[in-house]
């Protein structure tokens, strides 16, 4: 069956809360080839017109939106199975708020771009090296929340205001992802985290790019969670935390493999907030390369956000794996730093690591396992 152009279009200005000639003029449809009604191909040229009528869709193309300074690209509740495309350029108007700029949920959504998208944040124009601390108020830039059981594919984001993708989902995997803040470097960006990840069960985060000026990965709470395949700097490095002082403090089963960080100013962290309770468990970092890191190569602290060398035993951190991560750190960095309270560390595994360079390692309560 063949939905005629007349049903698709009364279909979906039905379901629009837009005028239905301005509706009209700003929106192109396609037909349907697909066998169900619902099997429905819409072309956004606009962020109203996209965010009122999308979930008539199962394709959703988003063809170079500019969406509205204050305004959310928001498509929520998608039906089951939609597809989302960016197309062209996507950029966004100038105002100081909290954002996001972007928010998308539903189940088993495919998330992709075209092949020469950008979705452009214009980071620049907030950027004033105050990140989340202070100075103008900066919009958030995607949130993945309750987009389950669902991808996002080969999206080329630059210049977000400040964090990039904050993912709060299950079974969600992000691949491909081409995140580059780089001209924050010279031009204050500062926070720019690339994937902060909370409240999730089921992440896997493949060959991402990242160049940025915060945590190119930040797992604040979560179980089952993948990284590999990264490439990251710029930033802060791959990061399980903070943790502590959420709703939810509960790291467990986390694999972070196969990548680098370079010019950043850590390799890998654990960072637990002193006087915080909360529990890091069944993490492991793997083959991961370093270079140029300007703070510290390797760092699992439980006195993060306190007294520096004055650890709390309130979130333990336990099976814990670091097997070949080698590299150098810049002269002033420390190669290995570890403060753990006295018995909060237990259990670690700790093989092949090589991180070359700087100043004498410090550790605390190290677990014997670690060479330090
Ligand atoms: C790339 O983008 C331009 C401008 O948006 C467009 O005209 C062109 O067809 C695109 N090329 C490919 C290969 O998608
Ligand atoms: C850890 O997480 C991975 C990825 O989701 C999963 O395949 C694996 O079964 C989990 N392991 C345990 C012990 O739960
Ligand atoms: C120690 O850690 C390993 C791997 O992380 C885990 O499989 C094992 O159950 C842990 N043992 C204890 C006694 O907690």
């Amino acid at each position: 069956m063949r939905t005629s152009a007349f049903s698709v279009l009364a279909l979906c200005a039905a379901a629009s809360a837009a005028p239905a000639d301005s509706f009209a003029k700003r929106t192109k449809w396609s037909m349907a080839t697909r066998s169900s009604s619902s099997a429905t191909s819409c072309t956004f040229n606009s962020a109203a017109s996209a965010s009122a009528s999308a979930s008539s869709c199962s394709t959703v193309v988003l063809d170079n939106i500019a969406v509205p300074a204050g305004e959310t690209l928001d498509l929520e509740d998608l039906q089951d199975g939609t597809k989302v495309i960016f197309s062209g350029e996507t950029t966004f108007g100038y105002k100081e708020w909290d954002g996001p700029l972007i928010r998308i949920s539903g189940s088993n959504i495919a998330v992709s771009g075209t092949s020469n998208h950008t979705i452009n944040g214009g980071g620049e124009r907030w950027w004033d090296g105050e990140g989340s601390n202070g100075g103008k108020t900066k919009p958030k830039f995607f949130y993945a929340h309750g987009l389950d059981d669902s991808t996002i594919t080969g999206l080329n984001v630059k210049n977000t205001p400040i964090q990039a993708f904050s993912v709060q989902s299950d079974n969600i995997v992000l691949s491909h992802l081409n995140i580059d803040n780089s001209d924050g470097d010279d031009k204050g960006g500062h926070n720019t985290d690339a994937f902060d990840v909370g409240e999730s069960n089921g992440v896997t985060i493949r060959n991402a790019v990242v160049k940025n000026q915060d945590d190119c990965l930040a797992v604040n709470s979560g179980t089952n969670i993948i990284f590999t395949g990264g490439t990251c700097s710029g930033g802060h490095g791959l990061s399980i935390g903070s943790i502590g002082g959420r709703d939810d403090n509960t790291v467990k089963n986390v694999t972070i493999s196969h990548s680098t960080v370079t010019k950043s100013q850590n390799g890998i962290r654990i960072k637990a907030k002193s006087g915080e309770t909360g529990s890091v468990s069944g993490v492991t970092f793997t083959n991961i390369q370093l270079s140029g890191i300007t703070d510290y190569g390797v760092v699992i602290q439980q006195d993060y956000d306190g007294d520096d060398g004055s650890p709390t035993t309130g979130i333990p951190i336990t099976d814990l794996t670091v097997q070949r991560v080698a590299g150098t750190v810049e002269d002033d960095a420390t190669p290995i730093y570890i403060m753990c309270g006295d018995g909060s560390c237990s259990n670690w595994t700790w093989s092949g690591v090589s991180v070359t360079g700087g100043k004498n390692d410090e550790c605390k309560n190290a677990p014997s396992a670690v060479s330090c």
